[in-house]
């Protein structure tokens, strides 16, 4: 089981929409896939068709430990399910904020799932902000892949980002690796989508050999800038199933074909560290006084 964390604290970059194609591209090649909407905007379950109003269970129930993902899921095409969110989700950060173990919620959750039904691929739409539900995201991943919209400050955030990875893989996951770079809304033939495009191979190339993106590759393809692409969310259908043979469609497919071919993450050398990565070492770090620091916080301060 592949699970991926697509992540970018810039909004409008295309997580979203890489993240339910990408997703549809799969379960058309066969694969048992799910999506869980992080994003208290739920845009990644509008975009799948489900509108949780009300008393719909969402993924807020189980981060407030109501309900399983198993009972929060709704399939919502062939091998392809989606736990929905809604606004209600922006109470979580605030809700979790004193309690323990706060950033593995998810992924014992995840586990729980997964344990006598496992699926191929687990795709967390993440919300463009690096609080508490982010950190969950990259806690419960074994991979990260960061859509990227080629414009001059794209780099800039980037490093941010990678940041956040290297704590969370320090501290509470050493299996997590940013594995992958999609190239999204990109302007073919512009310059500027060309310098930032070799601007990304050398930052990547002068990586250290022991951080988590040491063998991230940027996807050979570029998902083209596409108005099909932003038709579709409206309609409550991938691209795939809004129109099949568009340039979007035949970009996701192709990225969903590139995933499918990487080495697995698992294969890739672990982090190196010497530190305990139990939850509770963050506890133990605080003060007898003070309320355990969360990664969150850290990566907020380190930003
Ligand atoms: N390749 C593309 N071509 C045209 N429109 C696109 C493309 N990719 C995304 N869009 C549109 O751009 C907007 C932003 O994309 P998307 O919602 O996927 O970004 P996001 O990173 O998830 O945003 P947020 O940070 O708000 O969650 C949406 O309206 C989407 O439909
Ligand atoms: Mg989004």
């Amino acid at each position: 089981m592949r699970t991926i964390a697509v992540m970018n604290q810039k909004g409008g970059v295309g997580k979203t929409t890489t993240s339910v194609n990408l997703a549809a591209g799969l379960a058309d090649m066969g694969r048992r896939v799910c999506v869980i909407d992080l994003d208290p905007q739920g845009h990644a379950s509008l975009h799948l068709g489900v509108e949780a109003f009300g008393d719909a269970t969402t993924v807020y129930d189980v981060f407030a430990g109501r309900k399983t993902l198993v009972s929060a899921r709704r399939m919502v095409g062939s091998n392809l399910w989606v736990v929905p969110s809604n606004l209600d989700l922006a109470a979580t950060e605030l809700e979790l904020v004193d309690a323990k173990n706060r950033e593995v919620v998810l992924r014992q959750a995840i586990q729980q799932m997964t344990a006598n039904d496992p699926f191929d691929y687990i795709i967390m739409d993440c919300p463009p902000s690096l609080g508490v539900l982010t950190v969950n995201a990259l806690t419960a991943a074994t991979e990260v892949f960061i859509p990227l919209q080629p414009h001059f400050f794209a780099l800039q955030g980037l490093s941010k980002l990678f940041q956040t990875t290297a704590l969370v893989a320090r501290r509470l996951n050493r299996d997590l690796k940013v594995t992958g770079v999609a190239l999204c809304l990109y302007e073919s033939g512009t310059r500027l989508a060309a310098d930032v495009t070799d601007d990304l191979i050398s930052f990547l190339d002068q990586s250290d050999a022991n951080s988590p993106w040491a063998n991230c590759k940027i996807f050979d393809v570029r998902i083209r800038r596409n108005i099909k692409l932003a038709e579709a969310p409206s309609f409550g259908q991938s691209i795939f199933k809004y129109a099949g043979k568009c340039p979007g469609a035949q970009d996701y497919a192709a990225l969903a074909r590139e995933v499918e071919a990487m080495p697995a993450a698992a294969k890739l050398p672990r982090l190196e560290t010497s530190q305990d990565l139990s939850p509770q070492t963050i506890t133990m770090d605080a003060p007898a006084t003070a309320p355990a620091p969360s990664v969150a916080e850290d990566v907020r301060r380190a930003a």
